[in-house]
């Protein structure tokens, strides 16, 4: 990871844009393809097949040897599932797609849960709440605001359900690498953190358990899972600090 925070120019953020625009269609591609009966393998087929249609190559594929393009979440699994033709979906399911693309050398970096066909009121509201802690966090992401206003945001706006954010994971800088400096935490720090700067892009993208925030790795090293078993809701973007409000690179 490097160290110093790149301040893109706005021909990089150009390019960044397109990258995430292209990725908010994989996105859609991948939410149009969720049904009860289809595996996880197969979802990423589709993922990887629209990324490399849209002249994107996938980032995640050999990340660090993950054997994927797409990481497929399922349930109690919070994020880097491994997509498998053994794990099919069905109703009442809840289901994270975490994926992202590199175009013209800048990458892009977005997560979204969806259900799987008729879904628990609860599970419904984890899913909507997470994505409102999104919002709520880059609300603060202008310049002259601090990085951890971001997380404190987050954080209070999660606190009220009860439900746990998970530590262990955060949010990252991304750019010319997927993840650059700084870390995003999606929970309160003791101190503010850089100051945000136009040009800066990063990945806000909180992981959030039903019940305790707790997590633990299964033994294929990847795979993310809640200890005590609660489902878990992420939701991720790219965006980039501007002179006003951030921009989502990642959704059109
Ligand atoms: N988008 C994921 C992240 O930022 C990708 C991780 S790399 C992978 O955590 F190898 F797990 F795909
Ligand atoms: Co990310």
């Amino acid at each position: 990871m490097r160290k110093v925070i790149s301040i893109k120019t706005d021909e990089e953020l150009n390019l960044m844009r397109e990258s995430g625009h292209l990725l908010a269609k994989v996105h859609d591609e991948l939410h149009a393809a969720v049904r009860p009966g289809i595996s996880t393998l197969e979802l990423d087929e589709i993922g990887e097949k629209t990324i490399r249609a849209l002249g994107g190559i996938p980032n995640c594929k050999n990340y660090e040897g993950f054997p994927a393009s797409v990481c497929i979440s399922v349930n109690d699994e919070v994020v880097h599932g491994i997509p498998s033709a053994d794990k099919i979906l069905k109703e009442g399911d809840i289901v994270t797609f975490d994926t992202g693309l590199i175009y013209k050398g800048y990458h892009s970096d977005a997560a979204r849960t969806w259900g799987v066909g008729k879904i628990s009121d609860e599970a419904q509201q984890l899913i909507d709440v997470t994505r409102e802690s999104f919002f709520e966090g880059i609300k603060m992401a202008k310049a002259g605001n601090r990085l951890y206003d971001i997380s404190k945001a987050i954080d209070n706006y999660i606190k009220p359900y009860g439900y746990g954010i998970v530590r262990e994971l955060t949010g990252h800088g991304i750019g010319t690498s997927l993840h650059e400096e700084p870390m995003v935490p999606n929970f309160k720090q003791w101190r503010r953190g850089v100051k945000l700067q136009k040009g800066m892009t990063i990945c806000v993208e909180p992981m959030i358990a039903m019940g305790q925030r707790y997590v633990g790795w299964l033994d294929d090293d990847w795979t993310v899972v809640t200890v005590d078993g609660s489902l878990a809701a992420h939701y991720e973007n790219t965006i980039a600090i501007t002179d006003g409000e951030p921009e989502i690179l990642t959704i059109i």
